[in-house]
């Protein structure tokens, strides 16, 4: 590692940072040809007021959003392997909106309002999905081919008033990208293409529908969307939430960086002390404390623990998984690489953390909110994705310690983020100053998204 300490600067708002090796520092010393998008820095100050407190506990912001963004913003619907074969049908429900996702032929996806055309009886129902011939309401069975274009009427000789050609199912907007479907309400939004900026241009190295939903998680928060995804938008609570972090995850040197209006990045390295941790630590100390010591492995003279843990893992995961994972670094094995895409998308490209993450408001409530967790799993080269898990559902009380096939250390680490939660929905209502007031650097991506939310609002 190169002795390098970055300077302290507090002469601009925004352009101090934590003293020390920074993250980019410590991959480029990895000397494994990391893609250079990790290391890409591209933060800019965007302002130091408070965020005021009303925008997380007032139902007329809540209900604005609603109306204004949740209308208007491409957002996540399901995994491609949520929708695999022909008839294949996903319901994606936000607050009032709910959307019927079909693949209606083998290669293509179209999406509709989930309201009968008769009376509006929802044709699915919300959260579901099915494998269908056609969408036939339940209430008076007026049903739909897959591609929304009506095809019977139950007695039809008392509508003579509907023309057939009129009374397709209503269509909304589909965009796919690396696996993902995409749906948004407005007729009038930029492509999806242009919506995802950087993301299609980073992710080339990683291409994400090469992978597939090995387990999910939908966990229900005590609060608001914004708030629930805030606590995992920075790597600064690492210190007081996650202190059994310290030995070996990167937090105060972490990476933040903001791509745009609409993505936002951290990286965080693992296998390399936090700055907050002052004991000395050899190389075996670290990969020790990364549970390399259990497994027998041992750091040579002139390796180190990034470069043996990742190596470790590159083994492993290519045979357990049938992959070849040679090309990849050692940051992309193993460091924590999170990109979020507004307004609730998270995405974790590396392999060994390899999460996405959706945020949603739970139905009207402006204080709860829809966690949904899912782990994607490198596919075999010629192998289809299998058909996605249904979640495993958590209440607002039940720990993610309890999920089979849960990794028991990083369950720990989402039971700490979200049990913050509940005392921080609290304490804000019982705050006597108006809002949160932000780190310039650390907590750059909330305010990013907050910034972004306000472009809709006053559209
Ligand atoms: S409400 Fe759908 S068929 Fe009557
Ligand atoms: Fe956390």
């Amino acid at each position: 590692m190169s002795e390098t300490i970055a300077p302290e600067r507090n002469d601009q708002p925004g352009a101090a940072r934590c003293p020390g090796p920074s993250t980019k520092d410590i991959i480029l010393d990895d000397k494994d040809g990391t893609p250079a998008a990790i290391t890409t820095e591209s933060y800019e100050f965007l302002g130091d007021s408070d965020l005021p407190y009303s925008r997380y506990t007032s139902k007329t912001f809540f209900d604005s959003e609603i109306d204004k963004m949740w209308s208007k913003t491409w957002q996540f619907a399901c995994r491609e392997e949520h929708i695999p074969d022909v008839g294949d049908t996903y319901v994606y429900d936000v607050n009032r909106y709910s959307v019927v996702v079909v693949r209606h032929a083998p290669d293509q996806i179209k999406a509709f309002v989930n309201s009968c055309k008769h009376r509006g009886m929802q044709l699915r129902p919300s959260a579901s999905r099915g494998c269908l011939k056609q969408i036939r309401c339940p209430f008076h069975g007026f049903s739909w081919n897959l591609d929304g274009s009506l095809k019977e009427i139950p007695c039809q000789w008392d509508f003579p008033h509907i023309k057939k050609d009129d009374f397709g199912l209503d269509e909304v907007r589909v965009g796919r990208w690396g696996g993902f479907v995409f749906i948004n309400l407005d007729d009038d939004a930029e492509p999806l293409e242009n919506y995802l900026g950087v993301l299609t241009d980073h992710f080339q190295n990683w291409p994400l529908e090469r992978r597939y939903i090995a387990l999910h998680i939908e966990k229900l928060l005590p609060a608001n969307w914004k708030m629930a995804q805030e606590a995992f938008l920075e790597a600064y609570h690492v210190l007081a939430t996650h202190p059994q972090g310290l030995p070996t995850a990167g937090d105060a040197n972490a990476q933040y960086d903001v791509f745009g209006e609409n993505i936002t990045r951290f990286v965080h390295t693992i296998g390399f002390p936090s700055p907050h941790w002052k004991r000395p630590m050899s190389e075996q100390d670290i990969l020790d404390a990364m549970g390399g010591g259990e497994l027998g492995l041992k750091v040579a003279d002139g390796q180190t623990a990034r470069e043996v843990y990742a190596g470790h893992l590159r083994k492993n995961l290519s045979k357990d998984l049938g992959v070849d994972l040679s090309r990849y670094s050692i940051s992309e094995m193993i460091d924590s690489i999170e990109y979020f895409c507004f307004p609730n998308l998270f995405l974790f490209p590396g392999i060994s953390l390899p999460m996405v993450y959706r945020f949603r408001p739970n139905g009207d409530d402006v204080d709860s909110s829809i966690f949904d967790l899912m782990f994607l799993r490198p596919l075999q080269d010629g192998k289809d994705a299998p058909h996605a898990p249904d979640p495993v559902r958590l209440d607002f009380e039940e720990s993610f310690t309890t999920v089979e096939g849960m990794d028991q250390g990083l369950a720990v680490i989402y039971d700490q983020d979200t049990q913050n939660l509940l005392m921080q929905t609290r304490g804000i209502k019982a705050s006597r100053k108006s809002g949160q007031t932000l780190g310039n650097y650390q907590e750059v991506r909330l305010r990013r998204m907050h910034m972004t939310l306000d472009n809709y609002l006053s559209a």
